[in-house]
């Protein structure tokens, strides 16, 4: 897809369709009163006769109007002029590039109702609309045995009417937009496949070929006899049970000097959870595929940075195995140790996240990172706190959680800044071993973080619990593409602060 700005009237445009605003009330936005006037008033006609409201999600194509060079004319609600906001922008938006995409519409302008700069300024307007076109036009990798449609005819949306001075920004914005469109992709794609493809192996072969795209990215796959040697007690627990055998994939992107301390994302990739020997309940067991979007999520993350060659190191640790019943699998009761020494007592089975994290925790620490961030679908109860609106964010500092929670917003992928302290891992104690790998279901959330804590001492750790906004169950069932937004707005930013 090409992005890009405009700045001609919008009757002399040069493209297959263009998209303007009506508000509530059958109002004509701005642009479609400048194309109005230049067609003779067929849209203030149109409007008056009642036919078109302006609601939220409505649109209506308008074909050849005179004095109008764009074959199409889109008209896309807006809702209430004083209801204008990012989120409303971006509904917009959406409408639009759907609308168009089914149609021939080859090349699309936006001039839809943008809320205030102070709201959504050029940069961040250019990165949500190649965001939201990117996830718009979006298909699941399916694999259903029928003729697939065919792909949309359209390959460029441009943004403005725009001044010069407006116009730098914004095709900044549509840039690194388009990048991390490509990381959104790359995250939903894995994310969706089923369990019996996206095994750690595949996730692995995944890594590798971004690797051999990417000049700057360097990717090591340690297996199971490297692993062993790791002395990854707590990884190896939780693989026990499966035939398939474990990855742990290490993805180096050097952008900067090499004695610049590297970001280390670690993303859970649990390539399908049963629960192991604690069993999970049967119902809606299949969305366990989705337990290694926080690895796909690192994955992605990594596409973004080398597409847009971020002036700054970032390393990928995705501790990659299945969680399976078998005579081999771990038990309740189950001592292991953790490569840093530390013993665990495996009471629950089904808390596997945090003991391939903790394993991949310390393994960060040889790359004496200037922040550690995990992402991971590590509880079902940050689903009970949050829902799909949040996810959660936990940190051994709170400057950090706070910048994660900023990304959230800047990117419209909002986070929660979560409690996280030692009252939490008290929860964690064992009689047999230095602590237990449950606390009860109290507060969930916060004792697994405060696991992972545990292992993150003197790191500038944060952890983001995603397993409530990372994927969608019913009808809608699939990745949601979060948190790449937050992701790539943090190293995006990182990258400008040096
Ligand atoms: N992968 C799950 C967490 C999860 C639950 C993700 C629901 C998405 C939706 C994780 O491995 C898990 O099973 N956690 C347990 C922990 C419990 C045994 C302490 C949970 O949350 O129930
Ligand atoms: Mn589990
Ligand atoms: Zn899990």
């Amino acid at each position: 897809m090409h992005f890009d700005t405009f700045s001609s009237a919008l009757a002399t445009l040069d493209v297959d369709c263009i998209a303007v605003s009506v508000h509530e009330d059958s109002d004509a936005g701005a642009g479609a009163a400048e194309l109005d006037k230049a067609c003779g008033g067929a849209i203030s006609r149109l409007l008056k006769r009642g036919d078109f409201a302006g609601r939220v999600g409505e649109t209506l194509l308008l074909a050849e109007l005179q004095g109008v060079k764009a074959t199409r004319v889109l008209l896309v609600g807006q809702g209430s002029r004083a209801g204008i906001s990012r989120k409303s922008w971006r509904r917009a938006v959406a409408s639009a590039v759907g609308a168009a995409s089914r149609t021939q519409t080859k090349s699309l302008a936006i001039a839809l109702t943008r809320p205030a700069a102070a709201e959504l300024d050029d940069y961040h307007a250019g990165r949500a609309l190649a965001e939201v076109a990117g996830h718009t036009l979006y298909r699941v990798n399916d694999l259903k045995s029928g003729k697939k449609p065919k792909a949309p005819a359209l390959t460029s949306v441009l943004l403005g009417p725009l001044r010069e001075k407006n116009a730098a920004a914004a095709a900044k914005g549509l840039k690194d937009g388009a990048a991390i469109t490509i990381g959104a992709r790359t995250l939903r794609d894995l994310a969706n496949l089923p369990g019996n493809v996206c095994t750690p192996t595949h996730l692995a072969e995944r890594a590798k070929s971004l690797g051999q795209h990417y000049r700057k990215l360097k990717v090591t796959v340690l297996d199971e006899p490297a692993i062993r040697k790791e002395k990854m007690g707590c990884f190896l627990s939780v693989t026990a049970g499966s035939d398939q055998p474990p990855k742990f994939i290490v993805m180096e992107y050097r952008g900067a000097a090499a004695r610049q301390a590297p970001i280390v994302l670690v993303g859970k990739g649990v390539t399908f959870d049963t629960g192991g020997i604690s069993l999970k309940d049967p119902g809606g067991m299949d969305e366990m595929k989705f337990d290694m979007t926080g690895a796909a999520s690192v994955l992605g993350a990594m596409h973004v940075v080398c597409e847009l060659g971020l002036k700054l190191n970032v390393v990928g640790l995705v501790p990659a195995c299945e969680n399976m019943p078998n005579g081999a699998a771990t038990k309740p009761g189950d001592i292991v140790t953790s490569a840093a020494g530390l013993t665990v007592e495996v009471l629950n089975t089904d808390a596997e996240g945090r003991l391939i994290l903790c394993d991949a925790l310390h393994y960060a620490r040889r790359f004496s990172p200037a922040a550690v961030i995990d992402i991971a679908t590590l509880t079902g109860a940050i689903v009970v706190s949050l829902g799909a609106h949040h996810s959660g964010v936990f940190a051994n500092n709170d400057a950090l959680a706070h910048d994660l929670v900023k990304s959230g917003i800047n990117a419209d992928d909002r986070a929660w800044h979560m409690p996280q302290g030692e009252e939490y891992g008290e929860q964690l104690k064992s009689n047999f071993a230095d602590f237990a790998n449950v606390g009860g279901r109290d507060g969930g959330a916060c004792t697994a973080a405060s696991f992972l804590a545990k292992f993150a001492s003197g790191l500038n750790w944060a952890h983001i619990d995603i397993a409530g906004s990372a994927y969608l169950g019913g009808a809608n069932k699939g990745a949601t593409g979060r948190p790449i937004g937050l992701l790539s707005d943090f190293l995006i930013r990182r990258a400008a602060a040096r």
